[in-house]
């Protein structure tokens, strides 16, 4: 995320040591499989269509950032914890790469999807292959000098929630068939799909720091609590947010009847959203109608009052775990400013 990314000179430096060593685990292994890399190296942000080495938009790297912030924080050195931060974001990047099939979407970060260009099948093979690379990375620890048994737990932590994300995402799109999706099943399927790995960025960090069991466990609730109100941000961007600077296709949370937070909202209080959602097709005009109805509920302001709690409980757990600054000042703004992020 620009501004913030860059808002210190300490996340600066993160960043670009965090891009090299996800670029030295993605390196091309040999030229039979250069394109498999290259669809990899086009998701990540590094290459152009033709899968010529070019400088395009990447995602914020919220999750590295946090994992490092998380380790300095906890008075680790950051450096030690390149490679779980280099883990958690392949891990992120596969599962954007599936969930785009998933969720039939061919627009993401401004460009068209990997499964968009070179088809499903292949896009699977690109996932696969970022899924493998990231556990490769976590084994990255053991030339930082962190002990065996840590790397062992760090690699535990992450197949648990990739785990969960999977689950998650069974949810998700199970919910896209059932009409009445209640508030905590709702969050149920948010934790799996999103908070999870954000709360494992943080307890990596804390992990790789050797953090005492406490502080380790509050900054897994602050990561849990980040993460919940950042997937409902996400959810209120799905249907107000500008596709131009989301770089998402607008609506698409609707045409897929995705249960996201201010449509359950809206659900629960307009028969007509009810009758128009259950629709099979849905015309440019009816999912004008559709926005309409979410506005006139407040569903919009409810749901983005949703995240603002979890912002707040997500602090309230950062100012319990006794965490040094600057990194714990960084983290706090890092929380703050992503409760209002536009993409
Ligand atoms: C997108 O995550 C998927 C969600 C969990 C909402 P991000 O918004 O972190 O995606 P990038 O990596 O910055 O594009
Ligand atoms: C977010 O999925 C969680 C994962 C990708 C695992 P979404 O489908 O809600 O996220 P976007 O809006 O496509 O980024
Ligand atoms: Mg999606
Ligand atoms: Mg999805």
């Amino acid at each position: 995320m620009d501004t913030l990314a860059l808002h210190t000179p300490l996340l600066g430096r993160y960043l670009s040591a965090l891009e090299a060593q996800m670029q030295a685990i993605t390196a091309v292994p040999c030229d039979a499989v250069r394109d498999l890399y290259g669809y990899l190296h086009y998701h990540m942000g590094w290459a152009n269509e033709q899968l010529q080495p070019s400088r395009v938009t990447t995602g914020k790297r919220i999750r590295p950032l946090l994992c490092l912030l998380a380790c300095t924080a906890c008075g680790g050195d950051w450096e030690r914890a390149l490679p779980a931060a280099a883990a958690v974001e392949l891990l992120h990047n596969f599962t954007l790469i599936h969930d785009d099939i998933e969720d039939n979407d061919t627009t993401r970060r401004g460009r068209p999807t990997v499964w968009a260009l070179w088809g499903m099948p292949q896009a699977l093979n690109a996932g696969d292959a970022l899924h493998t690379l990231a556990h490769l990375a976590m084994l990255r620890l053991r030339e930082q000098g962190v002990p065996p048994d840590t790397v062992v737990e760090a690699l535990g932590v992450l197949d648990r929630t990739c785990l969960r994300l999977t689950e998650g995402q069974f949810m998700d799109l199970s919910f896209e068939e059932q009409e009445n999706v209640g508030p905590e099943t709702y969050l149920d399927m948010v934790e799996r799909k999103t908070a999870a790995l954000v709360a494992t960025a943080c307890e990596l960090g804390a992990l790789i720091a050797g953090a005492p069991p406490a502080q380790r466990g509050q900054l897994r609730a602050f990561g849990h609590h980040l993460g919940l109100a950042f997937q409902i941000r996400d959810d209120v961007l799905g249907v107000w947010g500008d596709p131009q600077v989301t770089g998402k296709p607008a609506v698409s949370d609707i045409l897929r009847r995705k249960k996201t937070l201010p449509i359950l909202h809206g659900l629960r209080r307009s028969e007509p959203l009810r009758a128009l959602l259950a629709r099979p097709d849905l015309s440019p005009a009816d999912v004008s109608r559709v926005v309409e109805l979410l506005e006139s509920t407040g569903s919009r302001s409810w749901a983005q009052d949703q995240a603002r709690e979890h912002t707040d409980r997500a602090i309230e757990a950062l100012d319990q775990a006794s965490l040094d600054r600057p990194a714990a000042t960084a983290l706090r703004e890092l929380t703050l400013g992503l409760l209002g992020r536009d993409h």
